[in-house]
Order: C-alpha cells, then structure tokens, then sequence
C-alpha cells in the first residue's frame, strides 16, 4: 500500500489540473483496501472520501481536502468456460486499454471496438463505457466491490448493475458507496465484427481492409486509427473524453427540431426517442476549437465533444466553458446538456468555488 499525504493529482486527472489532496492511498488488494478504509475512518472523520480509477473522466475544482483511494488490483484470470464463451475474471485497477489488447492476443472478442479508451477496469463498469456500437454493459457477467463505510464485500450479476448510456446503478443509487475490486466478462471465441457505426466501414477501407479478411487485431487497429484522427491524447493535451452526454429527445421534439433546424442528425433509440449528437449542437452554437474568456480552457477543433486544458487551465475556467456551452445549447435548441464528466466540488458544492 503506498501512501501518500498532501499529494499533487495532476498525475491522477487526465485534464491535467494542478490540485492536491490531503492524502492519496493506492491498495493493491482487497486486504489493502480494506486497511485504507480503516485509516479513513480512524484518522480522516469528517473528512470526504474519493475513490479515483484512472482520473480520465473527473474535473477537480480545487484542491481535495480529504482522502484519494487508487486501485492497483491487477489479476486476469479465466473462471470459467461455457461453449464459445469465455469468463474473465479481472481486476478493477488494471488498464483497460492492457485488458482489451490481452483479449484480443488470446482470442477472446468483443472488446476491439472499445480498443483506445483511456482509464482503468474497475471504472469501465461504473460507467457503461462505450465506442463504436459496443458498451460494456453487454459484456459484464459480474461486478465486484468493497463498501467505503464498513469494508463489506458485496457482487453484482451484469443484469442488476442497471446498465444503460452511460449509467448504472453505481453512478445512480449507489454512487459514491463501493469501491469496485473485480469485474468479470463474458468474452467469446467466435469473432463477429460490429462495423454499423458511421466511420468504421470507410476508415476499414482507406486502411485497406476488407470484410472478409479482416480480423479482430485490424479491427482493433481501424478503431484507434479513427481515435487518433478526432480525439486529443491526454498525454499531449488534456482532457477528459467526451465531456457531455449525448442528449435523447423524445420523438415529437426530434420532428420539431428537423424542421426548426433541417440535417439535424438524430439516431433513433427505441420506438419513441432520438439521441442528438452533443457534438453537432455545441459546434452549431459557434463553440467549436473556442477558448473560454482568452483562458486554456477550451473545446477541441476536431471533437466539440470533448473540452481541452490547452496547458495550466483551472478546474473553474473548465466549468464556466461548460455552463456557457449549456446555456447556448439551452437557448438556441431548448436541450439540456448534461455533462458525463464527474466534477469534484468541496462538499460536492459548486457554489462554494473560489474562482482565483
Ligand atoms: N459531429 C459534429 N461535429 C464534429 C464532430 C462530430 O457535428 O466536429 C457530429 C456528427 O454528426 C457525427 C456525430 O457528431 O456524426 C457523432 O460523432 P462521433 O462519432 O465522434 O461520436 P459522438 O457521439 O460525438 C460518442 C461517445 C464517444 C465515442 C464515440 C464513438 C458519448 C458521450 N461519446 O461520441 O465516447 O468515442 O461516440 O462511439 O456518447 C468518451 O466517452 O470519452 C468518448 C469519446
């Protein structure tokens, strides 16, 4: 267990945001974990806790004043064999990115379109991580976890965990509650591309793959391929992925959008609901490649999606680029952007920031 006391994060945070907390522990089991949760309530009290994955999908406002818990669980391991099924047990601190490409070098699909997500295991089940057509949900046999106030060990079966874009009962009503340990994954032997998503076939064929030769590991390729053409690399620029949802409108407010605003895209959810590119309403309100008030704080030039720390952005200048965008959004198109991006406030409120 290493621990660590007035801590800089900005190695913790891929929008490289200069804070500090007043202590970071990183576990390397459960046994650790369990240890730092005894250390928490022994010495921290009131303090809050915060419990971190790879930091690529949190905006810190200002300096922690609390405990920060890292998971360096590590462990791949298969639990189980059913036909062309594979289980995988893996754990929580473990690169994503690592557990898709080892996948794939055994032969085990499922996970290529999602090759290139930054962040760890353990929160690719909190978050329903999603790319190209697939998210994790579908693929979850399993999640472990460890409660943050008396360290007891619960599990979930894939079907309770509440899967849905980009939710689940972790982000919902147990937010905050359990720090994940293990997930387990059905993974399968048999490999069944999935190239509907706009982009994948054409990318496929100016790299000069076809269909019928193509393999996981090319598919693999294609995709971080098409991830390198449109979203910024924290380890260059930092950011956090897409830092808003994608919104759902209902059916009836889709058709008064197309004719208010003709080529709005729209993908259809279900029978009654479409979900509206964030992307396409942020660079219709003129946000695209645009600073906030002169500051680092920016939206990228390729993907307005995401918004960009172009080098010493505060957490605040961040924020205030994000309320401006929803508030245009707001205004000109009447949807509310919510933003995917976790935001750590003191106390969870943004009210209390101190903008210098
Ligand atoms: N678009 C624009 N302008 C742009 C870029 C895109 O208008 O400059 C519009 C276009 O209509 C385009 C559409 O946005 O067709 C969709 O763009 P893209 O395929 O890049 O996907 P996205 O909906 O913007 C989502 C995920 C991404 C994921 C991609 C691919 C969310 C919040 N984001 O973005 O996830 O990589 O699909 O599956 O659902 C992440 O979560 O960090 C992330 C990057």
């Amino acid at each position: 267990m290493n621990i660590y006391t007035n801590c800089s994060l900005l190695h913790y945070n891929t929008f490289g945001i200069q804070v500090r907390a007043d202590m970071l522990v990183e576990y390397e089991s459960v046994g650790e974990l369990k240890q730092a949760l005894a250390l928490y309530h022994e010495r921290m009290g009131e303090k809050p806790l915060l419990h971190i994955g790879g930091g690529s999908n949190l905006l810190f406002l200002c300096d922690f004043k609390g405990m920060v818990l890292h998971s360096l669980v590590e462990g791949y391991k298969v639990v189980g064999e059913e036909g062309d099924d594979v289980l995988v047990r893996v754990g929580a601190g473990m690169t994503f990115d690592d557990f898709v490409s080892e996948s794939l070098w055994r032969g085990w699909y499922g996970l290529e379109n999602l090759s290139g997500i930054p962040g760890q295991v353990g929160a690719s089940a909190v978050q329903n991580v999603g790319a190209y057509g697939t998210e994790v949900g579908s693929l979850i046999e399993k999640v472990e976890g460890v409660s943050l106030s008396d360290g007891s060990q619960h599990s979930w079966k894939g079907a309770e965990c509440g899967y849905a874009y980009r939710q689940s009962i972790f982000k919902q009503e147990l937010a905050g509650q359990y720090a994940i340990t293990y997930v387990t994954y059905r993974l399968h032997r048999t490999f069944r591309p999935q190239l509907e998503y706009g982009g994948v076939r054409q990318a496929m064929a100016e790299a000069g793959f076809s269909e019928d030769t193509l393999t996981a590991m090319k598919l693999r390729q294609v995709i971080l391929f098409i991830r390198r053409q449109k979203l910024p690399d924290p380890a260059v620029q930092g950011n956090a992925g897409s830092f808003f949802m994608n919104p759902v409108v209902s059916k009836r407010e889709f058709d008064s959008l197309c004719r208010r605003f003709p080529g709005i895209p729209g993908y259809r959810q279900g029978e009654d609901a479409f979900k509206v590119p964030a992307a396409w309403l942020i660079e219709q309100c003129g946000w695209k490649g645009r600073r906030w008030n002169d500051s680092p704080a920016a939206v990228h030039d390729r993907q307005p999606l995401v918004l960009v720390n172009k080098g010493g952005a505060r957490g605040t200048e961040i924020l205030h680029l994000c309320e401006d965008i929803q508030t245009d959004v707001k205004k000109k198109f009447g949807i509310e952007l919510r933003h995917e991006v976790n935001i750590v406030a003191p106390e969870g409120d943004l009210d209390d920031i101190d903008d210098d």
